[in-house]
């Protein structure tokens, strides 16, 4: 069962109907954006809500759980005018309710000696993108997350990674005005926007290696 958070947007939503299209079993987590098809495979719930992600994974009967945290949000404020408030939302999404998500499915993959874990991160903790210190520090949140828990369950066929994205052409980097996005793309090596196929493939491989754990991989045209 492949669970995708963030799955009725952008990029959760491309890597949804890659799935769907596959056959495999998918379920899609959305929480403000209803879903126009393929209704039964999804869940509204939001990931903020801990409870809600208890009912949800206790009320399925799960198998061979492929979880890939998707969902993210992002408030562009630069540090010194940055609301502690809107810090701590992005916490919440980004980093605590991946990992709540992760908790929760844990006993079941220790259980089955099967899990794959892939949370999606991103280029902007590491190179430090001015606007961006709370969503820079929720994704960095990921990656020692991520690695503490492949190491602990190193011996129970689960393996836990991240992927770094950087600026795709899809999802939330709608928001960006066309001069600054031109801009952006003129400092990657490539010279353009990562495509979503190049996410679903990082994905297929992830899922088809069970000894790459505790690692992240870049997927960003070539940014440092
Ligand atoms: N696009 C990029 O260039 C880029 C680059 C690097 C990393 N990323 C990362 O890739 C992931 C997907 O990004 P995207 O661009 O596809 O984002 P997006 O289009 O803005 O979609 C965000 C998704 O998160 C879900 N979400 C937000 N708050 C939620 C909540 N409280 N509970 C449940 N779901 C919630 C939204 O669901 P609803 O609309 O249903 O509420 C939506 O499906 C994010 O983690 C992002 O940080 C994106």
């Amino acid at each position: 069962m492949i669970i995708i958070t963030g799955a009725s947007r952008g990029i959760g939503n491309y890597i949804f109907n890659y799935f769907l299209e596959k056959d495999d079993a998918v379920i899609g987590i959305y929480n403000k954006t209803k879903p126009k098809s393929h209704l039964s495979n999804f869940v509204c719930i939001d990931l903020t809500d801990q409870n809600a992600i208890e009912k949800f994974i206790y009320s399925l009967s799960l198998k061979d759980v492929v979880l890939i945290n998707a969902a993210g949000v992002s408030f562009a404020a630069i540090a010194h005018k940055q609301s502690i408030q809107q810090f701590k939302d992005t916490l919440e999404l980004n980093s605590v309710a991946s990992f709540t998500l992760i908790k929760k499915l844990l006993p079941i993959m220790r259980k089955q000696n099967y899990g794959r874990i892939i949370n999606i991160s991103s280029v902007v903790p590491q190179i430090g993108t001015p606007g961006n210190v709370a969503y820079a520090a929720s994704k960095a949140a990921l990656w020692g997350m991520s690695k503490v828990i492949a190491i602990e369950n190193a011996t129970k066929g689960i393996t836990s990674n991240c992927l770094n994205l950087g600026y795709c052409n899809i999802g939330m980097i709608e928001t960006i005005p066309h001069d600054i996005l031109k801009r952006i793309i003129e400092t990657i090596p490539l010279k353009r926007l990562c495509e979503p196929h190049n996410i679903t493939n990082a994905i297929e491989f992830l899922i088809a290696s069970e000894y790459v754990t505790g690692t992240e991989i870049n997927i960003n045209g070539g940014m440092y």
